[in-house]
């Protein structure tokens, strides 16, 4: 059997997982997954549906029949929500809010499952997400749980739309992560959590390349 040579990255909102996995990625020659897109794309068709997003029962009944898929154009990761191509559409703070919430729906959960852990099967991935090492790929090669204070997870976000020039606050941006965590860490089905066997990378005080020369140390190690 080939050997698993599979990566998950687990972490908070905006621990910089999906920069640093994308560059690991490059750099490593692994296919980037991201599982959060996957999510996105569930809870923009709540959103499109005008459903109330706090209705488990009614949410797990329109989402049944629709299909999630993912593909690589130019080598970044293309969500399709039915067939549309919806990577514009599902970075918002609304979409960020619902799929936080729609994330602890387990009909939500099983959906993607096994869609991400064939993923696994097909490609060297390395995959970031919430329960990737706990859950998702509990075989992983390379378990990274990558964290970051909230305080630098919300700076990070701020000067990020500052720099876009968008008005923004920087303690509604620190509330937003903060309450984002609450969810994603105190649910019942697949919470965020470190993995016993995930190696803690706190990056508070990290530049991005120290993180990726970090995360390359660690898998030269392992190789
Ligand atoms: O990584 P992200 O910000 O795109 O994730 C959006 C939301 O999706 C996040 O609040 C939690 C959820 N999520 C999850 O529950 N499990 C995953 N594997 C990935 C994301």
């Amino acid at each position: 059997m080939k050997k698993n040579m599979s990566i998950a990255i687990d972490g908070p909102a905006g621990a910089g997982k999906s920069t640093i996995a994308k560059l690991f990625a490059k750099e490593a020659g692994y296919i980037y997954v991201d599982t959060g897109a996957m999510y996105r794309a569930i809870a923009l068709f709540v959103i499109r549906s005008e459903a109330d997003y706090e209705d488990e029962e009614k949410v797990s009944e329109i989402i049944k029949d629709i299909e999630v898929t993912i593909d690589y154009k130019d080598g970044v990761q293309v969500v399709y929500l039915n067939g549309e191509d919806v990577n514009a559409f599902i970075r918002t703070p609304e979409v960020s809010r619902v799929t936080s919430k729609i994330a602890t729906y387990t009909a939500t959960r099983e959906k993607l499952l096994s869609l991400q852990r064939n993923l696994s099967v097909e490609k060297k991935v390395i995959m970031d997400g919430r329960d990737i090492g706990t859950n998702v790929l509990p075989d992983a090669f390379l378990k990274i749980y990558l964290t970051a204070s909230s305080d630098a997870r919300a700076e990070r976000r701020y000067k990020e739309l500052i720099e876009k020039g968008e008005e923004c606050s920087f303690d509604e941006i620190k509330k937003d992560i903060e309450e984002r965590d609450r969810q994603d860490m105190n649910r019942t089905i697949a919470p965020l959590k470190q993995a016993d066997d995930a190696i803690l990378v706190d990056s508070s005080d990290m530049g991005i390349d120290e993180v990726v020369k970090t995360l390359m140390d660690i898998y030269n190690s392992k190789v």
